[in-house]
């Protein structure tokens, strides 16, 4: 493999873990369903990574849930939908105001979002950080998750999208 190859398999890859730092700044979570084979520390009581399958699992009904998603479109649009189905809880996605996943599901159905100041340094695998080449934004659903974003101080721009 070439250093191109390389460098587009790291890209692509879904392993790009969250910064310790970002959910101190948003309170604790219960649930991770999208959590690494390997985690690097451990973000959430509960998890599922991809042999068990988040998707399938039920999620118990009061769990506060981070997602951060696998990249790919499929499971990416898959894991919001059952955020949004479950309705308590913050997704870190990049930002693509212009896509499907925003226009069909984010915004008729998330609270309120923040459009991140800085790139979110996150963690690969091996414990180093990397920069990617997207910006992100943070997606509430639920009461509970819109007034952790309200309160967070997370540089960027918090926005409501929907009332009440
Ligand atoms: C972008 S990483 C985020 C990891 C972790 N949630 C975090 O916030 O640091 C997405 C993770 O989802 C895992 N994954 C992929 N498919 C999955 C599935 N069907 N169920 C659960 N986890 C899955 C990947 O292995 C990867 O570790």
């Amino acid at each position: 493999m070439d250093s191109r190859q390389q460098r587009n398999k790291v890209i692509s890859s879904d392993e790009w873990y969250t910064p310790q730092s970002l959910i101190e700044k948003l309170g604790s979570f219960d649930l991770d369903p999208c959590a690494p084979m390997q985690p690097l520390y451990q973000l959430a009581p509960m998890t599922f990574n991809k042999e068990q399958d988040g998707l399938v699992q039920e999620w118990p009904k009061d769990a506060f849930v981070w997602l951060n998603p696998p990249y790919s479109r499929v499971l990416l649009r898959r894991f919001v939908e059952k955020l949004a189905e479950h309705n308590n809880g913050i997704a870190l996605l990049v930002n693509r105001q212009d896509n499907l996943l925003f226009q069909e599901v984010i915004f008729p159905r998330a609270k309120s979002m923040i459009f991140m100041r800085h790139r979110v340094k996150f963690l690969r695998p091996d414990g180093t950080s990397g920069t990617p080449f997207f910006g992100s934004c943070l997606v509430a659903f639920g009461e509970e998750a819109n007034m952790r974003l309200r309160r967070a101080e997370i540089p960027g721009k918090y926005v409501i999208l929907n009332y009440p």
